[in-house]
């Protein structure tokens, strides 16, 4: 849980890019192909929206059922990104006896 809050507050990977390589709408959003996307994982982070009031203070123990029950999305800690570029490092950086994931 320790583990986690740290990747959630100061994560090593704090802003991912991505290009879109088609054209795409997200929610009214026009993003034309070839879009360069700058996502602020720190600033996710710590939106009070998804982690809660509190959001910029440490909580180890807002993973005690879980990384999916920790915020209001499932997928909302992203410090390991997700899809096909995802970190393939997680399982070595993260402990065997991690039972949270
Ligand atoms: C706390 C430790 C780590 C964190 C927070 C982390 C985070 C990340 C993130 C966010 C990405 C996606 C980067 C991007 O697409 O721009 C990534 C990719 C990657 N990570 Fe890690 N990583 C960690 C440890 C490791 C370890 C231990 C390894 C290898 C043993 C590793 C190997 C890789 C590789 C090869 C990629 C590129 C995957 C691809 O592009 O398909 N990482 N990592």
């Amino acid at each position: 849980m320790v583990l986690y809050e740290t990747l959630r507050l100061y994560s090593a990977v704090p802003l991912i890019v991505r290009r879109a390589t088609t054209g795409a709408d997200h929610c009214g959003v026009k993003v034309p192909k070839g879009t360069l996307l700058l996502i602020p994982i720190a600033m996710l982070h710590r939106d009070e929206e998804v982690w809660g009031a509190d959001a910029g203070a440490f909580n180890p123990l807002q993973f005690r059922d879980g990384i999916g029950r920790a915020a209001m999305h499932l997928n909302a800690l992203l410090s390991f990104f997700l899809g096909p570029r995802s970190c393939i490092g997680q399982d070595f950086a993260m402990p065997d006896n991690c039972n949270l994931c």
